[in-house]
């Protein structure tokens, strides 16, 4: 381990136009978090020792978001090289490694930045390493001119190149480490003579080359380097990290059905042996435990699932359930803010809302918690063992004691006590042969009233 220090510079001055959006490009979501935030990780990942993230006029929502990192503003968008000059000052005089990433390309990985700190580092002591990469279309992207010795000679803009350069497959993907003590001559000397009128960063790779100073490159993979400039690249970026989640929940024990019509966010956690169906969605802040079977079209927010319990199909748990170990919930169930505890059922058509669920408790089909008066919301609890009648109200705040039973279609408004039984329903009575008279005398009438019609 060497102890230069390191210190990182996100570009991310750019105005994404192209995004049509009133949110900064930077904080459009992948996986349910801002891309920003899934470098600031990697590069955390990298041990990066200072983190300066260059921004644009009016994106104190990104000032915001990245925060205690410092941010500077680049007023006028002259190019990435005025965007590092534009960060100088808050480099100061640093004689560690510079690191320059992109705010809009997020996919860069660790182990790539590992490789090329290492190389920056490494004999004969290059002045700018950058990563390169091989793209399918290398259209738009500034060309790696590399020597005979496989040292790096130059980087040439793709609307300044030549047809011969052009023709060049290993592309800039604009991610580089470059010698602190180096820098800021390189960066003095930055002009503006090119085919956008730009300073470009690339520039400074000729500028060391000709005082003498090596360059180098490493080589990073195609996914990577996805950058993001419409919503259309925004998607394709999230296909790339929904697969990579898929393949990592898989390899860690995930058995998944039709793992490309699951969706999981950063943060999901899934534990062994869990099954998932088709067609399910994790939101963030998502935990399952062992052993878990999640069917088919279930949407899972901010819930806990432990071990061996049963969700689905249609199951939705929103922020705040809890369904403990071995507890059943099924189709059409919605869960929020509750939790439903060891072994209990709520298998059909249910919605249950602050509230508990004890222990083994039954809940039956089409019981809604009635938890919200339009003001205030209100807890219901129901004991261990107790069993809710099919289509009951229960009205918070309320609670039902362990082992209690509620009769079907029951609108339960009081508290009732543990082992006993609540009914709501009116008396019910039966009228024998009722329905058969009344139907001969109404058709009886009926036959009356046409045959005078017709006199
Ligand atoms: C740049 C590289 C090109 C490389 C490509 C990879 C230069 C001159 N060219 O081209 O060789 O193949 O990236 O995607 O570096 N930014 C600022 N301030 C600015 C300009 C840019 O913060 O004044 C930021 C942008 O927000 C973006 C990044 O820098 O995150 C790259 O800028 P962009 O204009 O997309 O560069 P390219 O022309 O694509
Ligand atoms: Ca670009």
């Amino acid at each position: 381990m060497s102890d230069r220090q390191i210190t990182a510079v996100v570009l991310a001055a750019g105005l994404g136009t192209r995004m049509k959006s009133d949110v900064p490009k930077v904080l459009h979501a992948i996986a349910n978090r801002p891309m920003i935030d899934h470098l600031m990780e990697t590069l955390q990942a990298v041990h990066t020792d200072r983190v300066v993230v260059v921004i644009g006029d009016e994106m104190e929502a990104v000032a915001a978001k990245v925060a205690p990192h410092e941010t500077v503003i680049q007023e006028r968008r002259l190019g990435t090289g005025h965007a590092v000059i534009t960060a100088r000052d808050a480099i100061g005089g640093f004689d560690g490694d510079i690191l320059v990433v992109y705010g809009d390309t997020p996919l860069i990985s660790a182990e790539t930045l590992g490789r090329l700190i290492e190389k920056r580092r490494a004999p004969p002591d290059p002045a700018v390493v950058v990563v390169g990469f091989r793209p399918e279309d290398p259209g738009p992207y500034g060309r790696l001119i590399t020597d005979d010795n496989g040292g790096l000679e130059a980087i040439v803009e793709a609307r300044d190149a030549t047809p011969e350069q052009r023709a060049v497959t290993l592309c800039n993907s604009g991610v580089m480490a470059i010698d602190g003590t180096a820098l800021n001559g390189l960066l003095d000397r930055l002009g503006n003579d090119n085919a956008k009128n730009e300073y470009y960063l690339t520039d400074i790779i000729g500028l060391a080359r000709a005082d003498g100073l090596p360059c180098a490159h490493v080589e990073g993979h195609e996914d990577e380097f996805a950058g993001i400039n419409s919503r259309a690249d925004l998607a394709r970026v999230e296909a790339i990290v929904q697969n990579a989640l898929r393949v990592r929940a898989m390899a860690e024990g995930v058995t998944m059905t039709a793992p490309e019509t699951v969706f999981l966010s950063h943060d999901t956690r899934l534990g062994r042996d869990v099954t998932i169906g088709p067609n399910v969605v994790f939101g963030p802040g998502v935990t399952v435990g062992d052993r878990v079977e999640i069917r088919a079209f279930s949407h899972l927010e901010g819930a806990t699932v432990g071990d061996g319990a049963l969700v689905g199909p249609f199951a939705r748990l929103r922020p705040g359930a809890r369904i403990d170990a071995d507890a059943h919930i099924g189709n059409f169930v919605e869960i929020k803010n509750a939790s439903v505890e060891v072994g209990a059922k709520v298998n059909h058509l249910t919605y249950i809302g602050d509230a508990r669920v004890g222990t083994k408790a039954n809940v039956g089909a089409g019981t809604i918690t009635c938890n919200y008066d339009g003001f205030f919301k209100d807890h219901t609890d129901i004991g261990a063992g107790a069993f809710i009648g099919s289509n009951s109200s229960l009205v918070a705040p309320v609670k039902i004691g362990d082992g209690a039973i509620t009769g079907a279609g029951a609108v339960i408004a009081r508290d009732i006590p543990s082992d006993s039984m609540a009914l709501t329903r009116g008396p019910h009575t039966v009228r024998e042969g009722w329905a058969k008279a009344f139907r001969e005398r109404r058709a009886a009438e009926k036959a009356a009233a046409q045959a005078k019609k017709k006199s």
